[in-house]
Order: C-alpha cells, then sequence, then structure tokens
C-alpha cells in the first residue's frame, strides 16, 4: 500500500471511529458507496453549507436562496437534454457480470478484473427513476433530479415576477442529487446519492466570457479561505470533447486527493440553453426585459456547481496531520475555524472530584450558549485531548484542583498546544476574540 492509498485508509477509519462518516445499513452488510453522516459529520457538514451560504447570498448583493423540489416534472428533463443526452458508455463482463464505464477501459474488449470478453458498450442513463403516486402506469415515472440546476431554471420566471432582480443576478441552492453512477466509489467521492452547491447566474451574453473568469477565481478562492492548502487546489479547464451536452466552456477546480487530482467543482459557460430549451417545450416566454433598453433577450448562465459530499472530503483529507509527540503520533484535524464541528471541549482534570466535575459543566453549559461545545470527563486528560485534536476541536479547558482556588482555567490551542491560564470570568471573552 503506497502513502496515499494508506492516507485514505486512516481517514476512513478516523470518520468512522470518531462519528464522521458510517457505511450506509452497514449492520444489514452495508449499501455499497453510500454513506451516513454521524455526529460529526452532520456538523461539518452544516458548516461547509453554511460557509458557502455566507459567501454567496449572504456577502454578496446579487444572488438569491432558493430551495426547489427533489421531484420534478418529467418534461423538465426531456427539455433539459438529460432524457437524450445523460448517459455514460458502459460494457459488461460476460463472465463476471461485472459493469465498466467504456472510457475507463484501456481494452475495449477485456474485462479488467477477470480477462473475460466485454460486451459492446451501450448508453446507460444516469437518471435514477422512482413512480410518483399510488398507480403504477407510465404516467407515474418520475426522476430523482440529476442536478438541483433545472430546480432553478423552471422558477426563473417567478423570481423575475416576485423579486424583479437586474442583470446580473444569480440564484443558490443547496439540495441532493441523485445519479446511478456505473463506477461509484473512493469513499464518499462518487456516490448515487450526493449533495450539491450550485449558482445560476444570469449575465448579458456579451458579458458571459468576463464572468465566467471571475467566477472561476472566486469560487478557487473560496476553498484557499476555508483552508485548503495553494499546492493541493488548481484550475482545470475543459476540453472540446469533455464539455457537458449544454456547456460551451467549464473549468474544474480540483483537489489533489490521495487517489490523485479531482473534481471538486466545475464553474461553466451554460449559454442561453436551458432558458431557450424550457420556453421551446412549455410555451412561455422565458426571457429577460431590460427596462434601459427596451429588449427582451435570453440571458447567459454563469454556473458554479460544487459538491458537498466531495468538499468536506477535500476538507477532511487537506486537514489531516499526524505529528510526533516525544515517542507517541498526535493525529489532528487542523480544520479552519468555522468548520471545525466542536469549537471548545471543557474537560475536568479529575473526573473523581465532585467540586472539580460541577465546575466544569458549570463553565461548560455558560459556553454553550455562545459556542459549540463538547464536555467530557470520561479518560484521563491526555486522552481527553487526543479525542478533541482527532476531531479538530479548536480550544480545550481545563478546570484542575488550583480553578476551585483561583477562579482559574487552563486554555489549550489545539495546533501549537500551547496553553493560556484564563480566568474563568474572562473566559468567554478571551474565546470570543479568537473566533470574531
Ligand atoms: N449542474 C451542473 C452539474 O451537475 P457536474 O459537474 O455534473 O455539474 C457538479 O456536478 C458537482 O457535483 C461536481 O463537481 C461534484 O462536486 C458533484 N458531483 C457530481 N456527481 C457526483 C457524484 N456522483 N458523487 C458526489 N458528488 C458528485
Amino acid at each position: 500500500m503506497d502513502k496515499k492509498d494508506n492516507l485514505m485508509e486512516k481517514i476512513i477509519s478516523l470518520c468512522k471511529r470518531r462519528g464522521f462518516i458510517f457505511q450506509s445499513s452497514e449492520i444489514y452488510g452495508g449499501l455499497s458507496n453510500t454513506w451516513d453522516y454521524g455526529p460529526f459529520g452532520v456538523e461539518l457538514k452544516n458548516n461547509v453549507k453554511s460557509a458557502w451560504w455566507k459567501a454567496n447570498v449572504y456577502e454578496r448583493d446579487d444572488i438569491l436562496g432558493m430551495d426547489a423540489a427533489i421531484l420534478m416534472h418529467p418534461k423538465v428533463w426531456q427539455a433539459s437534454g438529460h432524457v437524450k443526452n445523460f448517459y455514460d458508455l458502459k460494457s459488461d463482463c460476460k463472465s463476471c457480470k461485472k459493469r465498466f464505464k467504456a472510457q475507463d477501459l484501456k481494452d475495449k474488449n477485456k474485462c479488467p478484473e477477470c480477462g473475460g470478453q466485454l460486451t459492446e458498450s451501450r448508453p446507460f442513463n444516469l437518471m435514477l427513476e422512482t413512480r410518483y403516486g399510488p398507480v403504477e402506469d407510465e404516467a407515474s415515472l418520475i426522476y430523482l433530479r440529476p442536478e438541483t440546476a433545472q430546480g432553478m431554471f423552471v422558477n426563473f420566471l417567478n423570481i423575475l415576477d416576485s423579486r424583479h432582480p437586474k442583470l446580473p443576478f444569480g440564484l443558490a441552492q443547496i439540495g441532493k442529487a441523485f445519479r446511478n453512477e456505473v463506477t461509484p466509489g473512493n469513499f464518499t467521492f462518487r456516490t448515487r446519492e450526493f449533495e450539491q452547491m450550485e449558482i445560476e447566474y444570469f449575465v448579458q451574453p456579451g458579458e458571459a466570457d468576463k464572468k465566467l473568469e471571475e467566477w472561476i477565481d472566486y469560487r478557487f478562492n473560496w476553498y484557499l479561505n476555508l483552508g485548503i492548502k495553494k499546492e493541493n487546489l488548481r484550475k482545470r479547464p475543459h476540453t472540446k470533447d469533455e464539455l457537458a451536452h449544454y456547456a460551451q466552456a467549464c473549468t474544474d477546480i480540483e483537489y489533489n486527493f490521495p487517489f490523485g487530482w479531482s473534481e471538486l467543482e466545475g464553474v461553466a459557460n451554460r449559454t442561453d440553453f436551458d432558458l431557450k430549451q424550457h420556453a421551446l417545450a412549455c410555451g412561455k416566454d422565458l426571457q429577460y426585459f431590460d427596462d434601459a433598453t427596451k429588449e427582451r433577450f435570453y440571458p447567459y448562465i454563469i454556473e458554479p456547481s460544487g459538491g458537498v459530499d466531495r468538499s468536506v472530503l477535500a476538507f477532511l483529507v487537506d486537514a489531516y496531520s499526524e505529528e510526533k509527540v516525544k515517542d507517541d503520533i498526535r493525529v489532528v484535524l487542523k480544520l479552519q475555524k468555522d468548520l471545525a464541528p466542536t469549537k471548545v471541549a471543557v474537560l475536568p482534570l479529575l473526573k473523581n472530584r465532585p467540586e472539580i466535575v460541577n465546575l466544569a459543566k458549570k463553565i461548560g453549559k455558560d459556553l454553550k450558549k455562545s459556542f459549540i461545545t463538547a464536555y467530557d470527563d470520561t479518560a484521563g486528560i491526555g486522552k481527553l485531548y487526543r479525542r478533541q485534536d482527532e476531531v479538530g476541536t479548536l480550544y480545550c479547558v481545563t478546570v484542575d484542583v488550583q480553578s476551585l482556588e483561583d477562579k482559574q482555567v487552563t486554555v489549550r490551542d489545539r495546533d501549537t498546544m500551547l496553553q493560556d491560564r484564563i480566568s474563568i470570568d474572562s473566559l468567554k471573552e478571551y474565546l470570543f476574540k479568537k473566533f470574531y
């Protein structure tokens, strides 16, 4: 096993051991490539989504939020081109019955697993189907959305009529998407159920190229601002033959995962393809009216589309560090402060001294009103620190015998392990200064 595989194994193991990510339905043998987020995982995931919403909706004047339904009218997916174009070419092995993506095969005839003969490659639509309503007929067949984007395009008119935004403006949405991937894998990197964070940014057609470049930079910097190391992030423009059926140009923001450079987010120029397609299919005028020039036209759309699960995985990989401390290895998740699931932990030095435990609990209860705070007294202090380091807790507040006398506590910094002695009265203020 090389160093990078080893890192992935360590992260998967940490995720299970500490309650970030579990195999779905594990007690039944697990549903392959499907994952559940545990107590720390859900906090990290929510923090990633909040950071995205803050940077793209709250800190800008030109983006409005949305939350469209997962289930949409089946005509949406005909108009969008997904019924016709959203497929992978796959080949099946006649011997071991495994299925492969044709583009991944070096030899188009020979199974890479067992050497058996492969079938001719055939298109395989990636949309997951389900039935809508109690009657199982052709009319009840609908799809689980393969991208959140369409929920924003079909509401374009509603947004114009209710909010009257002026170009350029965007819609932002976070939500689940589903794809019947031929080859899921690499932990949470490629799954059949996942979450997207998407922006559809409507612009004057002549401005599209410039806005595309601006968005690529804006989104790239978002990852850097949240702590991703610069050397692990890059931009990769798509070649023409890689472009999705709706895109004129696209640049991927890639992360250097242990399994290689892979896409975190795509920033695409979708042109006026989607609005025109929907206008044609539904018979409604989906053009934008420019008050100043009195022109009606279809805006172009710049789309930064990222994955929540992939971002969470990248933040975990990037934050994972091992440090030699004396004869031991200290595992620390050096998550940026906005992302860390727990901000503060209060730890009594001696769990068999009720006065210390009570004081620690009281301090913890008070801090909870301002910071996500944990309390733990189930082990010795060394072990308690290591546990908090492994889940990325930024500050550990230790209550000791001396605290009963001098009304002070020790605050330990996760990254430096340096300790400050702080009076209980000014603890909150001290922590506020660290966080804000
Ligand atoms: N609306 C455009 C769109 O969906 P995409 O490149 O197919 O574009 C956007 O997907 C993002 O969604 C990807 O960059 C990735 O982060 C995430 N994503 C796509 N498929 C995924 C999968 N099977 N598992 C996890 N994340 C996925």
